[in-house]
């Protein structure tokens, strides 16, 4: 047992005591630990599975927990509690959000579809969006599973991408189908441009760049591969590359570094002092999490006609891309 250290509430409590502990609280409640590839290396270490949202997704769906302690945003752990009415679904921070999430207001996106109407729109919403979006929505999609689902979409509909736009004309290109765009993004993923991947290019020219479809078009267009988080694990593991630039939130680093020890990453840079870190991501830490399970709150919870109206579309998503 480690015993230097910080002091988390008393005085010999570790690190290493508090993850012991939260698996110990994990046992006596019947939980599962799901925490998303951005989460701070102590949560990625003490989860059952760390992925990307549709890794998570799935395993949401297929766990007999009784609990689901969720690391990630709150959308993620929304859609956990929309698969499993009847489970418990914890997230360390309540505040943890996503800049897409807020710049689809369930309420703008109604507004928008009965203004349209004459459209009749296959509503396409990408994950990160809350369960009022995924109630208007036809098919969730996540960037993992993207272009599948835009290319099952029924022909003869107009099609309405919300609410990522990089993402969205990410798909429009790999699928040549044509979409309407919801204007939103990723406050992390624009941090990334074509001057700071030119400039980390010239430092590594042998390193291959590897990059998120939120990123923009001039980014996306200096990448060898564009692709979902987990997708980003399996091109670092298969690529002969031993040095590889990953353009995406900050943390996924950690678990490169310990799936595939013997190569280096190099995390995208911006042109500004920005970390490459989502600060809801970040919202989440150790603490919070023992504290979250030990108190059984933060809750998700959710009225059942909105999860009812919200599920039907992650299943449908959920069968698409199996
Ligand atoms: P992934 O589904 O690729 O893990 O991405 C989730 C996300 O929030 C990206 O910013
Ligand atoms: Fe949302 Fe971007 Fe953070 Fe992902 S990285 S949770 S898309 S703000």
């Amino acid at each position: 047992m480690v015993s230097a250290g910080i002091n988390f509430g008393s005085p010999r409590r570790t690190r290493v005591d508090l993850a012991e502990e939260l698996q110990e609280l994990k046992r006596e409640r019947n939980a599962v630990i799901l925490a998303h590839n951005y989460q701070v290396p102590e949560l990625q270490d003490v989860a059952d599975f760390v992925g990307d949202s549709l890794g998570l997704s799935y395993q949401a769906a297929k766990t007999d927990a009784d609990v689901i302690l969720f690391c990630g945003v709150h959308f993620m752990a929304e859609t956990a509690k929309i698969i499993n009415p009847t489970k418990r679904v914890i997230l360390p921070d309540l505040d943890a959000g996503c800049s897409l999430s807020e710049a689809c207001p369930p309420e703008k996106l109604a507004q928008f579809l009965k203004k349209n109407a004459d459209k009749n729109y296959y509503v396409i919403a990408y994950i990160n969006c809350s369960a009022g979006v995924k109630a208007l929505a036809n098919v969730i999609c996540t960037s993992g599973n993207a272009d599948k689902i835009v290319r099952a979409a029924p022909p003869e509909r107009n099609i309405l991408f919300v609410p990522d736009q990089n993402l969205g004309a990410w798909v429009m290109e790999r699928t040549g189908r044509k979409m309407d765009l919801w204007q939103g993004n990723c406050y992390v993923h624009v941090e990334f441009t074509a001057r700071s991947i030119n400039r980390i290019r010239q430092q590594y020219p042998d390193a291959p760049v590897v990059a998120h479809p939120e990123c923009t078009y001039a980014v996306r267009m200096l990448a060898d591969e564009v692709c979902s988080t987990e997708k980003m694990v399996t091109f670092c593991k298969e690529s002969p590359a031993r040095e590889i630039i990953v353009v995406t939130e900050a943390g996924l680093l950690h678990r490169l570094g310990k799936e595939i020890p013997d190569k280096t990453f190099i995390p995208g840079p911006t042109d500004n002092c920005f970390c490459g870190e989502c600060r809801f991501m970040k919202m989440n830490t150790l603490e919070k999490a023992y504290d979250a399970l030990l108190n059984m709150e933060p809750e998700i919870t959710l009225a059942e006609p909105l999860r009812k109206r919200a599920e039907l579309p992650i299943r449908r998503m959920l069968e698409l891309s199996r």
